[in-house]
């Protein structure tokens, strides 16, 4: 399984992500959580990913992409995996479809095959949802601004992926079970 969650902030991708990576077996890859980590434990990377994720701007390519594919070196994700805030602009969603194909000839395999989910919730429900879980980005000047990087930046992955016969877009504004439900049934289809 290779599958990348898309959305906007508040959608529900981490949510559902750690729900489907655990009844499928394969790890969750959130880029967001690696890097509060890394700003947690204040490494280097940390330290200049800090103010980007505070004001609700994207890290720059040159650091994220160089940890994603650090990560998914990683021995649990030889057999799979869910991407969970990545990629986040064409560069991002290019250097992904390079990497699957490349590990694919080297694997003599010929699947090539990704899967993208996209959950679609209105923005005064994700707004809501942010205030009301209250991270440090999660105030309502910043989520607005996240919300506008989102549609500038990472919305146009919508239609990259669907040009590409990728992309299933799933109501992400119902409970949590429905939602999973009907996810599980995309995924397996
Ligand atoms: P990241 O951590 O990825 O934040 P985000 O995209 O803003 O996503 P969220 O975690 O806010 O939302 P989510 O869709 O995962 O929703 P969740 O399940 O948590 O990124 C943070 C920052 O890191 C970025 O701003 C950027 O600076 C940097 N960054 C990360 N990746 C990067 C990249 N690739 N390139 C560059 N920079 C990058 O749910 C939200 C809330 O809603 C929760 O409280 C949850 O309980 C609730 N909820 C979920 N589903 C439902 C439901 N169905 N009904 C009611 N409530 C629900």
């Amino acid at each position: 399984m290779r599958l990348i969650f898309l959305g906007p902030p508040g959608a529900g991708k981490g949510t559902q992500a750690a729900v489907i990576a655990a009844s499928f077996g394969v790890p969750h890859i959130s880029t967001g959580e690696i890097l509060r980590t890394h700003v947690g434990e204040e490494t280097d990377l940390g330290q200049k990913a800090k103010d980007y994720m505070a004001q609700g701007e994207l890290v720059p390519d040159q650091l994220i992409l160089d940890m994603v594919k650090h990560r998914l070196e990683e021995s649990d994700a030889q057999n799979g995996w869910i991407l969970d805030g990545f990629p986040r602009n064409i560069s991002q969603a290019d250097f992904i479809a390079d990497l699957v194909l490349k590990g694919d000839s080297e694997a003599k395999n010929s699947e090539g095959e990704l899967k993208v989910i996209n959950l679609d919730v209105p923005d005064e429900i994700l707004v809501q949802r942010l205030l009301a879980r209250g991270r440090q980005d999660d105030n309502e000047g910043i989520i607005r601004h996240r919300l506008q990087v989102y549609r500038e930046q990472t919305a146009p992955l919508i239609d990259y992926y669907g040009q590409r016969n990728q992309l299933d877009s799933i109501n992400g504004n119902r409970s949590m079970d429905e939602i999973t439900q009907e996810l599980k049934q995309v995924v397996s289809a």
